[in-house]
């Protein structure tokens, strides 16, 4: 399958947030296909990273490793303008940026747990870093076959939320979800051949999951190879007539 609908030739291909879990896996994943010209890795601290170097050191001038504070737009700015220097176009980027536990995000229980602190920070990594990586790329991704895809959740789902809690973290992927959406629609007018997409990746064994992967049954936490592997089998599948749609792993929709 190729890697992203009518691809031509081989794919530049970003990755925001590339230095662990599931973005690393998809980095290596990526890296092993012969349709893959170049990736480039962004993540905090991309050229400092010990698993990203190994990648580096195995593809040379294939994997280009790029630090960006995703939540500054100052330097999300200055990423995109080094990018354009070399590149011409990206046929796909795929934001693994995300947030549960850390950096003042909290897995809130109940009301009494929610702050302002940790909506904020939930919100600044989760809905408004891929958004506006999406807006700083957007000329790159302007005049041929693109896919922009954001990994969302499951419990981003408003319909699909019968267990509550997790406040902060269910609002900030329910908010990128209609970022993603709304995002949809402008591109496709920008360049018919695009397509966004918000990604359910499944429950994957990483840092972010680790504290609470006592509750997953047997059999269901995925490693990051595995859930690399369904997110690249995705956007391989969903093309722009899917564009601005909520979908799993598995290849199926998810109700908003
Ligand atoms: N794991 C799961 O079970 C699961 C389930 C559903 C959805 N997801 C979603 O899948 C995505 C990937 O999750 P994961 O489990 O692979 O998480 P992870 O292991 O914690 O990796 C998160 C990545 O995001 C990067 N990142 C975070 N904040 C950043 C910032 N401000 N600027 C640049 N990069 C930043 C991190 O890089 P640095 O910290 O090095 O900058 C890291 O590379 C997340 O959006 C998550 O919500 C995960």
């Amino acid at each position: 399958m190729s890697l992203i609908p009518s691809l031509n030739g081989k794919a530049e291909v970003l990755i925001g947030g590339a230095s662990r879990g599931i973005g690393l896996a998809l980095c290596a994943a990526l890296l092993a296909r012969d349709d893959v010209a170049k990736v480039w890795g962004v993540s905090r601290n991309a050229t400092g990273n010990g698993d990203l170097a190994l990648l580096a050191r195995h593809h040379r001038e294939r994997l280009v490793l790029m630090d960006c504070d995703a939540r500054d737009e100052q330097a999300l700015a200055a990423l995109a303008a080094g990018l354009a220097q070399t590149c011409a176009h990206l046929h796909l980027v795929i934001s693994t940026l995300g947030i549960l536990h850390q950096e003042g995000a909290k897995a809130e229980k109940s009301l009494a747990q929610l702050d302002l602190a940790g909506l904020q920070a939930s919100f600044a990594t989760n809905a408004f870093a891929p958004i506006l990586l999406l807006k700083h790329l957007l000329p790159l991704l302007r005049n041929a076959p693109a896919t922009f895809a954001a990994l969302s959740a499951r419990v981003g789902s408003i319909g699909d939320n019968r267990l509550g809690g997790w406040y902060s973290y269910r609002a900030s992927k329910a908010a990128l979800n209609q970022l993603l959406h709304t995002a949809s629609i402008e591109l496709r007018r920008l360049n018919p051949a695009a397509t966004v997409l918000a990604l359910h990746p499944g429950t994957t064994d990483t840092q972010l999951s680790r504290p609470f992967q006592g509750n997953v049954p047997a059999g269901k936490l995925f490693d990051p190879g595995f859930a690399a592997q369904c997110v690249i089998e995705q956007v391989g599948r969903l093309g722009p007539a899917e564009s601005g749609g909520f979908w799993a792993w598995d290849g199926r929709a998810i109700e908003w």
